[in-house]
């Protein structure tokens, strides 16, 4: 293990500005440096880097962290790998801590796996290429179905010759513990190689290491599988392995969508023509491992089903888990017969580019068509496929994408389109108004309960400023402006004879402080109201109820429909008198006037604390120089508060 005065060594010597430029291109923004954000899409910069904190933060996808989070995020490392990265980078020597016994003989009996798996795959190798049975056989067999040298190279494929013990007998004979080959599956419990006469799959997971091997007949038997694979291990997890995944990652970065295919054929096919942003999933169904593993790349995924009927049922419910991932998915259906290997070797790739974007249909346009296919003509199906299709497409959360799938689907059900509507609708508002009806029975029954609940708000309240006191951090104020923005962020104001709205206005007295957010969500929030307005869109309440992101659209429900939130608290803490507290529904520009002032005081008092604290050093270590300056700072961060706080008192009268 690294130690810790090594790890300490190490984020000293980090600058995580250094560390985000290799990957991304940043330019310099004020105090931080801004860039596109390489993990979500997007075409306006929100993806800050602050070299005074040391961090990065992205205010579109939330996303942020130090310059380890940044090469675990970004480049798939684990921590000890990040930190070994960063060692190289700044010339750091790395001091290794005594390991815990345990922990030092597993790692060594994983490392063991490792060293096995890459003798095997050498060994398979050798025997594709130097050996008289492999060229007749293996080789001949990847010549034949298309596959050149350098992608034989690339996936590091390989052949097992039809002797039943080579591979063992010459692993023991160079030194290999024998245990450990039959743990990883390649000996079988007689003492026997497990492949024989197949050609041979390595699987690696995604920094490129073998962790397992498929292995594919070269005779048509009906009595043995076409696959068979490595059993599970240590270093073997098939439901957390993508095929092609690290020779693929960089490409579904790249293109930001990740195209998934049932076969390795598949993917070694897709590959030699150019599309590299392919993986499989290797023999399993879909799992929310895979899913998670392509995210880290991509929020797009394009699944390639082979044109025969049989395994697209099944995959169709995968998907679920895949938009549960908040990805989105589009399906391609291959012609019958055909398997994007042979269906690319028979068109070529300009029209298998082109099939795939003509083809793409979204999941619930295809699932309408499945399930038309099976209901044929028999109305009782049908009716029932229509109900089905509309409780799909009420779960559509953005209203214009929603219309778009209502049209389509209507004219694939060929039922009119207002039927649709109107049907869709009511169980969108329905659950709508259930939302809203079980907000209002918390919160507005009758007046006693109102009273408790208020009361019990304001409980809440007191605690978590009391947390957010110790903590400090100023989520209870970031709220504050974000309820205020999702309010009433589209009402009309004048401010010095200007005309804005309040977002604007707030938007503006706040630039500032936005990578100083301490709240992710919140910050993703104002920064989407940033760049609407930025682009001349004015947001309103609704948007934020039906927004894609459940967490958005349900912070914007709760903050529609709970009582007003407003702590009394903030007289307490800033000895400032709110003498009343209006219902902001009866003045929201009182009330939006005042959260941003308050939100500002926070921010200003935060500085001027950080700044005393500084101050008291310098005074304590004699630096004048320092001290002065920051005096002068001091100053005016106190000038600010207190021309802040008058204005809250303003507002108030
Ligand atoms: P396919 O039968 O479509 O194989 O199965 P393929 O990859 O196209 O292979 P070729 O082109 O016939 O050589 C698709 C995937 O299903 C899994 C494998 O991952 C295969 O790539 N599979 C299939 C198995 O695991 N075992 C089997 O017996 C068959
Ligand atoms: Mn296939």
């Amino acid at each position: 293990m690294i130690s810790q005065e090594t790890i300490d060594a190490i984020f000293q010597a980090t600058h995580i500005e250094d560390v985000v430029e290799e990957f991304v291109h940043l330019t310099k923004r004020g105090v931080n440096l801004k860039g596109l954000c390489p993990f979500h899409d997007e075409k306006t910069p929100s993806f800050t880097v602050s070299p005074a904190r040391n961090i990065y933060k992205c205010f579109g996808c939330g996303k942020g962290g130090n310059a380890v989070n940044f090469l675990m995020e970004h480049e798939g490392m684990s921590y000890p790998e990040a930190l070994r990265y960063l060692a190289k980078k700044y010339n750091i020597e790395i001091a290794e801590t005594q390991m815990p016994e345990e922990y030092e003989a597993e790692k060594q009996e994983r490392d063991s796996l490792y060293l096995i798996n890459e003798y095997a795959k050498e060994f398979y190798r050798n025997q594709l290429f130097n050996t008289d049975l492999g060229k007749s056989i293996g080789l001949s067999y990847f010549r034949e179905r298309g596959l050149l040298r350098k992608t034989i190279d690339a996936f590091e494929l390989g052949y097992a010759t039809t002797s039943r013990d080579e591979l063992t007998k010459s692993a023991v004979h160079d030194g290999y513990n024998i245990e450990f080959l039959r743990k990883l599956g390649l000996t079988t419990e007689q003492d026997r190689d497990f492949f024989f006469n197949r050609v041979m799959f390595p699987i690696h997971n995604l920094s490129g290491k073998v962790v397992a091997f498929a292995g594919r007949h070269l005779v048509t038997d009906k009595k043995s599988p076409k696959y068979i694979n490595s059993k599970e291990s240590d270093i073997y997890h098939k439901s957390k392995v993508l095929y092609g995944l690290h020779l693929a990652k960089k490409a579904i970065r790249k293109e930001d969508f990740c195209l998934l295919v049932e076969g390795y054929t598949d993917v070694l096919s897709l590959h030699q023509s150019g599309i590299e942003n392919v993986v499989a999933s290797s023999g399993t169904s879909l799992t929310v491992e895979q899913v998670k593993l392509i995210k880290r790349y991509t929020q797009q995924i394009r699944i390639l089903y082979d044109g025969d009927t049989a395994g697209i049922k099944a995959a169709t419910r995968g998907i679920d888990l895949v938009l549960e991932q908040d990805m989105n998915v589009e399906l391609v259906l291959l012609p019958e017969g055909e398997d994007p290997d042979s269906y690319i070797k028979s068109v070529g790739v300009t029209e298998f580019k082109e099939y795939l974007e003509r083809e793409a249909s979204d999941f619930i346009l295809f699932k309408t068509n499945l399930i038309l296919k099976e209901a044929g003509n028999d109305p009782v199906k049908k009716a029932g496929l229509i109900k089905d299709i509309i409780l799909s497409l009420a779960h559509i959360p953005d209203p214009i994408k929603r219309s778009v799938y209502t049209r389509q689907c209507a004219e694939l059900l060929k039922v009119e389109e207002s039927i649709l509507v109107n049907e869709t609708n009511k169980v969108v508002s329905k659950r709508l108004r259930d939302n809203r009806i079980s907000q209002l029975r918390e919160n507005r029954s009758d007046h006693e309960i109102q009273e408790k609940i208020l009361e019990k708000e304001r409980k809440k309240a007191v605690a978590e400023n009391w947390q957010e006191e110790k903590t400090g951090t100023d989520e209870y104020q970031e709220r504050d402006i974000v309820r205020i923005l999702i309010l009433y962020g589209d009402r009309q104001i004048e401010v010095e004879k200007e005309k804005l709205t309040i977002a604007q206005y707030v938007l503006s007295e706040i630039q500032e402080t936005l990578p100083f957010f301490d709240n992710p969500l919140y910050a993703k929030i104002v920064t989407e109201y940033g760049l609407a307005l930025s682009e001349g869109k004015q947001l309103n309440t609704d948007h934020f109820i039906r927004s894609a992101d459940s967490e958005i659209s349900s912070l914007a429900i709760e903050l529609c429909s709970s009582p007003y939130e407003l702590s009394e608290n903030w007289q307490k803490m800033w000895d400032i008198r709110l003498e009343t507290q209006p219902m902001p529904d009866e003045n929201e520009i009182q009330d939006a006037f005042q959260a941003l002032y308050r939100f500002l005081l926070r921010k200003y008092q935060k500085m001027s604390e950080e700044n005393l604290k500084q101050i008291k050093e310098f005074q304590s270590n004699g630096d004048d120089e320092s001290l002065l300056k920051h005096l002068q700072v001091q100053t005016m961060l106190v000038d600010q508060r207190n021309k802040i706080a008058g204005k809250l008192n303003t507002v108030i009268l």
